[in-house]
């Protein structure tokens, strides 16, 4: 998925991705962290989740490509943010809130080097199967041993409708993160009754993953 892809996206208000409410898998099986903690949410989007986890007491990372995005998230939580360049990001604060703006790719493991968890939920589905491997060899290669995190993924026939979201089955859930995480299902819930394009289009089943991570 190219960047031109998600900013048409965004300038064409099609986000039918963003959730009115905030995730309830976070909610359910986000681990209790010490206070002050980092989280890096990758492909953040205008997720109500940052300001969930910033409620948990964390700071939080989040990284988007869209401007659009950035600026509506910091708009409609009322909150007016600091803008500084710094290196390949356009890095958006506001209290325990940073949204680095700019590709997910550039991030280094200095600029993640005191996150201690990490959160994705419709982060790594969006990305085409060549990507997703690029983006989580990325993670492992820039994220500190011991970082914790939660995964959220869905699971369907990718015959039936093209991506995003993609397909990520179990086994290469399992495949992808092999690469020094421990990787642990928590919840799988087929939510093909929420999923209208998934219907029409002829899926059988929807089957949402929660999974918690460790590197
Ligand atoms: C499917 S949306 C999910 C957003 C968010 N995680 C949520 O749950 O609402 C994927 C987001 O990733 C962003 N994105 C795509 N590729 C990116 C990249 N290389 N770097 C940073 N953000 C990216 C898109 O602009 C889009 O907002």
């Amino acid at each position: 998925m190219q960047a031109d892809f998600w900013q048409e996206r965004w300038q064409r208000n099609q986000i039918g991705f963003h959730q009115a409410v905030v995730n309830p898998y976070l909610q359910r099986h986000w681990p209790v962290l010490p206070p002050g903690s980092r989280v890096l949410v990758p492909l953040c989007g205008k997720s109500l989740d940052l300001v969930w986890l910033a409620g948990q007491g964390a700071r939080v990372l989040g990284v988007e490509l869209a401007p659009q995005a950035v600026e509506a998230f910091f708009a409609e939580q009322g909150l007016q943010p600091a803008v500084v360049r710094r290196g390949a990001f356009d890095c958006y604060s506001a209290g325990a809130l940073e949204v680095w703006c700019g590709d997910f790719f550039a991030l280094t493991a200095d600029d993640v080097a005191d996150c201690t968890a990490l959160y994705d939920r419709a982060a790594m589905i969006a990305l085409p199967p060549d990507m997703r491997q690029r983006y989580v060899r990325h993670l492992t290669a820039i994220l500190p041993a011991g970082c914790v995190g939660l995964l959220v993924t869905l699971d369907y026939d990718q015959s039936v409708l093209a991506g995003p979201p993609f397909s990520v089955p179990d086994e290469e859930v399992r495949a992808l993160w092999s690469g020094g995480w421990q990787v642990d299902q928590v919840e799988c819930r087929d939510i093909l009754d929420e999923g209208g394009k998934f219907v029409s289009a002829g899926a059988q089943r929807l089957d949402e993953r929660a999974y918690r991570l460790k590197l």
